[in-house]
């Protein structure tokens, strides 16, 4: 017994009194009564947080159920009580997202270096014309005695945007680089003498030795300051390319594509989608479609579909 052994204890201790059960009855009658004055209060005590479990679900079920039925849906889109809607991913925008062509990657890599130049401030009215001639009449080689060569009046301005090949051999310079050089070359859009033009393939490459020297390229600390240090837009890296006496032949190519995966403050992808994260969140209300959409666009398929046709 407690009592007992209590009393028996040497050095006698202060001691919380035992709770006695009888004290909750007259407190929750106190309660109850000084409830029941107040009737109206009590009522919307209860009821308002009640009122609004019950709103929230009845707007729940004024949004519509939407089911995406499991693989690859080409049924018609279809509004239905008892499956929810379905629809259909080669027509609605919602899913099916397609990916940028090479002649809009190429437009598009001028286009970005032109809106960003270093500084155009104290240009005359004649180089500042000269210099558009960048982006609308694809003037984007590096190379100054080329015909398309970037404007002098910008040269020192606006920073091209390249595709990078690697390694720089027989195979990528003189196969795979010509040949596309001739599925893309220049393409003049009216036959009007101020006509836009569309950059070339050859125009916009850069050849890299090795992936070492594409490497050292992007951290120099030049990279992106001048003509000579372009930006690196993605690159295409052969893996162990053929020797010459096999150009021409079937055979399997190992290749890499490399883009920029930085994430900038706020997270957001800039360049390519990071693969080492979880595809979805489990708790996600819609499909988001913004890690496939950044592949579809950002020239990643635009390239993998172009060597996928060379080879
Ligand atoms: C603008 O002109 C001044 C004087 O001619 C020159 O010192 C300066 O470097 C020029 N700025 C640029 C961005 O070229
Ligand atoms: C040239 O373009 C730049 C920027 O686009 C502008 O600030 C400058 O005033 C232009 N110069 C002339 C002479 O129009
Ligand atoms: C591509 O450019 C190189 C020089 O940079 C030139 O020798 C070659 O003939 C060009 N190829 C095509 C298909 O225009
Ligand atoms: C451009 O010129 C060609 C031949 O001169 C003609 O057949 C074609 O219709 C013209 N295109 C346009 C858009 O004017
Ligand atoms: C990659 O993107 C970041 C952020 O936009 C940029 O600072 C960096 O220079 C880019 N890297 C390359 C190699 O272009």
């Amino acid at each position: 017994m407690p009592g007992t052994s209590r009393e028996s204890s040497p050095t006698p201790m202060l001691t919380a009194p035992a709770p006695r059960h009888n004290h909750i009855r007259p407190l929750l009658w106190k309660n109850f009564l000084l409830k029941k004055k107040h009737p109206v209060k009590w009522a919307l005590e209860i009821l308002v947080p009640v009122i609004f479990i019950v709103l929230m679900g009845a707007l729940k079920h004024l949004m519509k159920e939407v089911k995406v039925p499991s693989g690859w849906s080409d049924t018609s889109k279809s509004v239905d009580g008892h499956t929810g809607t379905s629809y259909n991913l080669f027509q609605s925008n919602m899913y099916y997202i397609t990916e940028t062509t090479t002649s809009a990657l190429l437009w598009n890599l001028a286009i970005e270096a032109y809106k960003s130049p270093l500084s155009m401030a104290n240009l005359t009215a004649a180089q500042n014309l000269s210099c558009m001639s960048f982006v609308v009449q694809g003037k984007v080689n590096l190379d100054p005695t080329s015909p398309n060569a970037i404007p002098t009046a910008c040269q020192e301005r606006i920073i091209p945007r390249k595709i990078a090949i690697v390694p720089d051999n027989a195979y990528t310079r003189n196969y795979f680089g010509q040949t596309i050089s001739k599925w893309y070359p220049a393409v003049t859009l009216t036959n009007d003498t101020l006509s836009p033009v569309i950059p070339a393939f050859n125009d916009s490459i850069i050849y890299f030795a090795d992936e070492a020297a594409l490497e050292s390229h992007v951290k120099s600390n030049d990279y992106g300051r001048d003509i000579n240090h372009p930006y690196i837009h993605s690159a295409i890296v052969f893996k162990n390319p053929p020797t010459e006496n096999d150009f021409g032949k079937a055979q399997s190519i190992d290749y890499v594509i490399r883009l920029n995966s930085t994430t900038n403050d706020f997270n957001n992808i800039d360049g390519v989608p990071r693969t080492n994260v979880p595809a979805y969140s489990s708790q996600q209300k819609k499909i988001n479609t913004e890690n496939f959409e950044a592949y579809t666009k950002n020239g990643f398929m635009t390239l993998q579909t172009l060597v996928t046709r060379f080879a």
